[in-house]
C-alpha cells in the first residue's frame, strides 16, 4: 500500500542540493492514491515464492517465468529503475494480478517534449549505465534534448564529448540540467518502501530524472532508505 511510504527519516545530504527550495516539512503524510489510475495494482500480495535473478535476466524474463506483471514484480521489490536488476538479487514474487500490469512503472519517452528546463534543480544528473542524451532529456526529465546538448551550459566532460542525442554516455559522469530561473520547490524526505520511482514521480507530479538526482547514488538493493523529493514546484518573479 502507499501507506508504507511514510514519511519519516533525515535529510542526508539532501541539503545540500536545496539550494533554492523552500523548507524541507517533516511529516507530511501519504494516504491518498493517485487518482489517474494509470497505476493498476497498489497492494498487490506477495505468494511464498522467492527467485534469485540470473546473469542479463531482465525484469520482463523473471515476470514472464512467473506469469506476472513486471511492474506488480517491480513495486513489491521497491525497484527504483526497473530496467536494473542484477544477478544474483534475490526478487520476491507477488500473487498474480487480475490484470498484470507491464507498463505503468517506466517513464514514458516523451519525444516531444517541450519543456526547456526543470524546476529547481539539482543542476547536475550523474549518469547511468546506458543513458543517453535523448533518455535522459525525454525519459527521465520530460524536457527537450536541445536544452541538454546546449555546449555553453554543459558539464566538460559533455563539452568535450559533443555527444549526438543517442551516444551512450560514460557512467558516473555528470551532465547539466537546466534549471528554469527563479524557481522553487517544496522539499521532503520519505521512507521508500513500496513502489517504483515513476509511481512516487507520478503522485508528486516530478520527474524521474529529478528524484534521482536529488538522491544521488540511491541503489534499490541497500533497502529502505530515506528519498528526498520536490514538489508542488513554482515560478516566484
Ligand atoms: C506455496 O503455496 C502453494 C499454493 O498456494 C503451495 O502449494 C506450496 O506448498 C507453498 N510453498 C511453500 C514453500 O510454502
Ligand atoms: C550477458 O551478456 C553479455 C553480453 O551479451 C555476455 O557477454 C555475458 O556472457 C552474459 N552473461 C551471462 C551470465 O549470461
Ligand atoms: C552469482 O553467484 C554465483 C554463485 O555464487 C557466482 O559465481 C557469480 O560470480 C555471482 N555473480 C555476480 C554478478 O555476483
Ligand atoms: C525513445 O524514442 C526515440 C525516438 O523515437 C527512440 O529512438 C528511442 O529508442 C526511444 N527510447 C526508448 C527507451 O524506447
Ligand atoms: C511532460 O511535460 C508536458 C508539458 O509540461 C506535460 O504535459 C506531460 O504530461 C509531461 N509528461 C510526462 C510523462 O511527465
Ligand atoms: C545555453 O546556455 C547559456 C548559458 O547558461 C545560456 O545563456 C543560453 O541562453 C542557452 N541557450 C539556449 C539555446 O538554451
Ligand atoms: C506540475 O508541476 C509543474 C512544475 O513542475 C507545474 O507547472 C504544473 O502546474 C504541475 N501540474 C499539476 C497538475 O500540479
Ligand atoms: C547497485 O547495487 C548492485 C549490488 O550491490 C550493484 O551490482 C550495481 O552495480 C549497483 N548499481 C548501480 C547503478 O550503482
Amino acid at each position: 500500500m502507499f501507506q508504507k511510504l511514510a514519511a519519516g527519516g533525515r535529510c542526508l545530504a539532501l541539503l545540500a542540493f536545496i539550494s533554492q527550495a523552500i523548507p524541507v516539512t517533516a511529516g507530511a503524510s501519504y494516504d491518498v492514491l493517485p487518482s489517474t489510475g494509470t497505476v493498476l495494482n497498489l497492494d498487490i500480495a506477495l505468494s511464498n515464492v522467492t527467485y534469485t535473478v540470473k546473469g542479463n535476466e531482465t525484469i520482463f524474463d523473471v515476470a514472464k517465468k512467473f506469469g506476472v506483471g513486471a511492474c506488480d514484480l517491480a513495486r513489491v521489490n521497491v525497484l527504483a529503475d526497473p530496467n536494473f536488476i542484477y544477478a544474483n538479487e534475490t526478487l520476491l514474487i507477488p500473487a498474480r494480478a487480475l490484470f498484470p500490469d507491464d507498463y505503468s512503472c517506466f517513464s514514458q519517452n516523451n519525444t516531444q517534449a517541450t519543456n526547456d528546463c526543470i524546476f529547481a534543480g539539482p543542476h547536475v544528473y550523474t549518469i547511468m549505465p546506458g543513458d543517453t542524451v535523448q533518455k535522459i532529456a525525454n525519459e527521465r526529465y520530460n524536457i527537450t534534448v536541445e536544452s541538454v546538448l546546449n555546449q555553453s551550459a554543459q558539464t566538460g566532460y559533455i563539452a568535450a564529448l559533443d555527444p549526438g542525442p543517442y551516444d551512450v554516455l560514460q557512467t558516473g559522469e555528470t551532465i547539466k540540467i537546466p534549471v528554469c530561473d527563479n524557481s522553487i520547490c517544496t522539499a521532503s524526505v520519505f521512507t521508500f518502501s513500496y513502489g517504483t520511482l515513476q509511481d512516487f514521480a507520478t503522485f508528486y507530479n516530478t520527474t524521474v530524472g529529478q528524484i534521482m538526482a536529488l538522491n544521488l547514488g540511491y541503489n534499490h538493493t541497500t533497502g529502505d532508505v530515506p528519498l528526498g523529493v520536490f514538489y508542488d514546484c513554482e515560478i516566484i518573479s
